[in-house]
């Protein structure tokens, strides 16, 4: 097992979870829940892949990410949401994010999908709000057209392999497959 790897991860409904699992297989490292990671003594790692999820185009608990790894060099963000990879409000919100928190972090994000029968309660009211909005006035725009047509029903589009320019980059600094 690769000791100087760990990935630390948040996920309400297990997507991010899913992935993290992923990423300790193919990399051979452990895995451990964000909540968890803050009861331990991070310090011998070498290298730290913080895990978590998109809200309202806000990334989950991100304000943690330098409690647990404080270093820039040493850590790296996966984000995982709703919206495929070429939705760029994701990105903007990613990068925005991590300039307000003066942390200069390489970061990918990964299209995973949606899970109502595990989402919160609350979680689940914001998104049937949501289908209304979108159900009672036409959308405007490309997003809002995108919007209606992913956020009607559960669905998972996570797939293992959008996980390789990651795992490159960890293994070999580049994203590119040797
Ligand atoms: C209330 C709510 C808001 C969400 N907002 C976004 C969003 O702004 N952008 C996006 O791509 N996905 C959004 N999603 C989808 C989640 O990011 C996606 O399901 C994520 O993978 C959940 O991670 P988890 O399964 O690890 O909890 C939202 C989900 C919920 C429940």
């Amino acid at each position: 097992m690769n000791k100087d790897i760990l990935i630390v991860y948040h996920s309400e409904t297990g997507f991010t979870e899913k992935y993290a699992r992923w990423l300790s297989e193919d990399l051979d490292c452990l895995a451990i829940s964000l909540d968890s990671a803050k009861k331990q003594n991070l310090k011998e790692y070498k290298k730290i892949l913080f895990g978590s999820w998109m809200m309202a185009g806000e990334v989950q608990r991100l304000k943690e990410i330098q409690e647990i790894c404080p270093d820039e060099d040493n850590c790296v963000l996966f984000v995982t949401g709703a919206a495929p990879a070429n939705f760029a409000d994701n990105f903007t919100a990613i990068h925005t994010a991590l300039q307000n928190l003066d942390f200069d972090i390489k970061y990918f994000y990964l299209q995973s999908g949606l899970n109502y029968q595990k989402m919160k309660f609350r979680n689940r009211m914001v998104m049937r709000m949501m289908n209304i909005m979108l159900k009672i006035r036409k959308p405007v725009g490309e997003n809002e057209i995108m919007l209606k047509s992913i956020l009607k029903n559960s669905f998972d589009n996570s797939r293992r392999e959008y996980l390789v320019p990651m795992e490159n980059y960890v293994l070999t600094g580049s994203e590119e497959q040797k």
